[in-house]
């Protein structure tokens, strides 16, 4: 049995397919269409699962699931349009609420016109609209517990911003929520915002940040979201007016007077900035626990799903396993609405249809891979020299190259689900060099300065060098980074003393497993530092993708499969990625609008 779970009309546009219980792909359109976080019909992804060329056939898919249900989405849009008249029709504009825009609430009919469009089919298998929270929630059925706390927590779905449900073998179900505009995830945004950031995106950039701030505003931000005696929380409205305006204008006087001026975009930060930061990662952390906390008094449940936008804040993360009596925490690589329509997949299969579970999400690596001839043709259109290299002496010769302090691009098989690179389209380099990180955000990612790398460990040595008894193949924890080991791996240290981890298992990816292992043979530090391989733009999909990139930045080396190169091609110089960026020929096609987007 086929489920294909697909979305598009909102931030994060893109597809699952489900047989049988097991992921066949998670494709999300921004790595084919390199817009971030794009809303554009997933056309890019459906021609990789329904390739023109013959194999599966959209008759083959049985449902067709979205992780919105339109008819709820458009009652809650309905009454918050009503909801502080007349203010509130300013709803009604798309520039109040970018990141999803209004013809979300005609899903269905968008999806079936573009599945139309694309396929060519005239007969679709139904659609079925599984809830928001519920199609994050459905994660847990492809988590390692039997029995769990999900705790679901994003900026809105479509009847609430934070749900928690207790999940049993195929069953979920729900015991709590907080409304749609009482929304922690929502504040985090627009404070993001505030500080001169993107919301819906730079959230972990604000994570990060408050690192290097203080305590500064703290107690006045406990003002701002509070705790309730239900054990929930409260965001206190007198700071706010998105309930009326939105992203217009989200902040009302109060907020400003509190807390200062908003920054501008690329003005300087300053302390007011990183203090404000810190505070809404401390009263962040401090309503999570709480939120956690009273959860477990009700259920004698000591295991944890976290899902939603807000479980990518890693930080936080590793406060519920330091502060409660959590004992496992699992938050799955597409926490965020990446993952949404691989939910609710997995929703339709176990809650709707009674399947029982056989199927535990152990690697991200769900996206297309690429042929070996497709990347010699890329490497030959871009007229690199390279070499093609048997795997045992490609990982010594990779290992010794960041033991010697270059920059490694590496591109294996099939892409990663989700925002965050896991060994598959990685930059690496080597975490003992306390200059590494300057250099990579400077002169490889073009990012701020004070962004961190996450340190990739093998899943044996994870404790000896972190604070940290439990494995984390997503990245979705920032444990403690043991005292001694600081200066070991000094660049994968945030200034707050925690990595951003990701531990690696030899069977979920035998072949990062065996660099990182080949780099501790010659060093001693079975860790490697792993950036996403992107400047500022999507992930890197494709060999040609990850050529342009390469071509692009100060990488040193780019392995692309067996492939090996340094060459930087014929002008030998940094060239800009848009000029070098070929593309293939059913990506131009589509581009040029052979097939044009419904
Ligand atoms: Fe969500």
């Amino acid at each position: 049995m086929r489920v294909l779970g697909i979305v598009a009309k909102t931030h994060d546009s893109g597809l699952a397919l489900l047989k049988d219980g097991v992921p066949e792909f998670v494709l999300e359109e921004e790595r084919y269409d390199r817009i971030k976080k794009t809303t554009k019909f997933p056309k890019f992804a459906i021609h990789t699962v329904f390739p023109e060329t013959g194999g599966l056939r959209i008759s083959d898919v049985d449902a067709i699931t979205t992780p919105w249900d339109v008819r709820c989405l458009r009652r809650t849009f309905l009454s918050i349009l009503g909801g502080r008249l007349p203010m509130s029709l300013s709803f009604l504009l798309p520039s109040s609420h970018r990141a999803q825009q209004n013809e979300i609430i005609l899903l269905n009919r968008y999806i079936e016109r573009g599945l139309r469009r694309h396929l060519g089919a005239s007969t679709l298998p139904p659609i079925v609209n599984v809830g928001h929270h519920d199609a994050h929630a459905a994660m847990f059925f492809a988590s390692p517990f039997e029995e769990a706390l999900v705790l679901v927590m994003d900026g809105y779905g479509d009847d609430s911003s934070s749900s928690a449900y207790l999940g049993r073998g195929n069953t979920l179900q729900r015991h709590w929520s907080a409304s749609v505009l009482n929304s922690l995830g929502l504040v985090y945004t627009f404070v993001t915002e505030y500080l001169g950031f993107a919301g819906f995106g730079d959230e972990g950039k604000i994570m990060a940040l408050a690192a290097f701030g203080e305590n500064t505003y703290v107690s006045r931000f406990r003002d701002v979201v509070k705790p309730t005696p239900d054990g929930g929380y409260a965001v206190n409205m007198d700071y706010f007016s998105y309930d009326a305006f939105g992203e217009l204008r989200p902040f009302k006087r109060k907020f400003f007077d509190t807390f200062g001026p908003a920054r501008l975009p690329g003005e300087p930060l300053d302390d007011r900035h990183r203090d404000v930061a810190f505070a809404l990662q401390a009263v962040t952390e401090e309503i999570v626990v709480g939120v956690v906390r009273s959860l477990l008094k009700k259920f004698p449940v000591r295991d944890l799903c976290m899902v939603g936008g807000v479980a990518l804040n890693c930080v936080a993360n590793a406060k519920i396993l330091e502060q409660t009596d959590v004992r496992r925490i699992w938050v799955p690589p597409c926490a965020s609405d990446t993952g949404a329509p691989l939910g609710s997949t997995l929703w339709h299969y176990h809650q709707n249809l009674g399947h029982s579970r056989g199927f535990e999400l152990t690697h991200p690596f769900y996206g297309e891979a690429y042929s070996d001839d497709r990347i010699r043709e890329a490497l030959a259109k871009a007229g690199l020299q390279y070499r093609r290299i048997p795997e045992a002496q490609m990982l010594r010769r990779v290992a010794q190259d960041l033991a010697d302090g270059k920059i490694v691009g590496w591109f294996q098989g099939r892409f990663e689900m989700g925002p965050r690179a896991l060994g598959n389209r990685s930059i690496l380099a080597d975490p003992r060099r306390a200059e590494m990180r300057d250099h990579l955000n400077a002169q490889v990612k073009k990012r701020e300065g004070f962004r961190p790398f996450a340190p990739a460990v093998l899943l044996e040595r994870a404790a000896e060098f972190f604070e940290i008894d439990q494995p984390d193949p997503f990245m979705t924890l920032a444990p403690r980074v043991r005292p001694d080991k600081r200066g070991v791996i000094a660049a994968a240290v945030h200034v707050d003393g925690t990595g951003r981890i990701q531990t690696v298992e030899r069977s979920a990816n035998p072949r990062y497993y065996g660099l990182i292992e080949e780099f501790g043979r010659i060093t001693g530090v079975p860790v490697l530092l792993n950036t996403s391989f992107n400047r500022k733009e999507p992930i890197v999909a494709s060999p040609e993708h990850a050529i342009g990139c390469y071509l692009a930045s100060g990488m040193d080396v780019l392995v692309l499969g067996d492939f090996y190169t340094t060459d930087k091609g014929p002008n030998g110089a940094m060239r800009d990625v848009e000029q070098v960026r070929a593309t293939s020929a059913r990506e131009a096609a589509l581009t040029a609008g052979a097939a044009a987007p419904p």
